[in-house]
């Protein structure tokens, strides 16, 4: 079984770490946030308010019912409003059981070519796979991922203040943590890379380096 699990909070670089590992190794990748984020945005599009749990388990079924990788690909997944919203419908157990079995076969059936999957969010390592052989948990502190979010906002051309980004961040991650069904948090056997300090090129070779030691690639 040749599963990676990254795990960790918002804008810690888990996301461009896993697409780079996935690339370096030749496993499939699954960007398991933009999966929420596509429901919230379901949601705001279709069903009402990502606060209300019937709306956001109706069109949690909706997505995963209608699923295709390429809705991932919508730029508006990537906006902040996205985040928060996703963060609000994935504190609904319904809707986390929604998308499981499509991670859980994305897991297992990375596709031809593909020598394993990659997956990276909240819980992979404890609750989507957690027999997955390499679990990492990658953090950062709070005040360089508010730092990377502005500047890849701002990049965009949207516009926003690092405070405002540290403070929708802190909302996020508090929530992501203290849900009661399947909260972010390292799993025990997990590895955890703090990034605040490393460059790009640092945090991948230290990901490959655990990789290459439990799996024989
Ligand atoms: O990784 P991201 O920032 O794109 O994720 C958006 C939100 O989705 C995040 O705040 C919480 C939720 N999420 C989750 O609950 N479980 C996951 N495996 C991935 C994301």
């Amino acid at each position: 079984m040749n599963i990676v699990a990254i795990d960790g909070p918002a804008a810690s670089g888990k996301g461009t770490l896993a697409r780079k590992v996935a690339d370096k190794i030749g496993f499939a990748y699954l960007d398991t946030g933009a999966l929420y984020r596509f429901v919230a945005h379901t949601v705001m599009q279709r069903f009402g308010d990502p606060s209300d749990k019937n709306d956001a388990i109706e069109a949690a079924e909706f997505c995963r019912d209608f699923f295709d990788p390429s809705l991932l690909d919508n730029p508006d997944l990537r906006l902040d409003e996205a985040g928060q919203a996703a963060s609000k419908v994935a504190v609904v157990p319904k809707v986390r059981t929604a998308l499981l079995d499509l991670q859980r076969n994305f897991a297992v059936n990375p596709g031809a070519g593909f020598k394993g999957a990659i997956l990276d969010g909240r819980d992979i390592g404890t609750v989507i796979c957690p027999d997955a052989p390499v679990k990492l948990f990658v953090t950062a502190s709070d005040e360089v991922r508010a730092e990377r979010r502005t500047k890849e906002l701002q990049s965009k051309g949207i516009s926003v203040t690092k405070a405002a980004v540290l403070k929708d961040m802190r909302e996020r991650d508090a929530r992501d943590a203290a849900r009661d069904t399947a909260p972010m948090k390292p799993a025990d056997d997990a590895i955890t890379i703090d990034s605040s300090d490393l460059t790009p090129a640092e945090m991948l070779d230290k990901a490959l380096d655990i990789i290459k030691e439990r799996l024989s690639l």
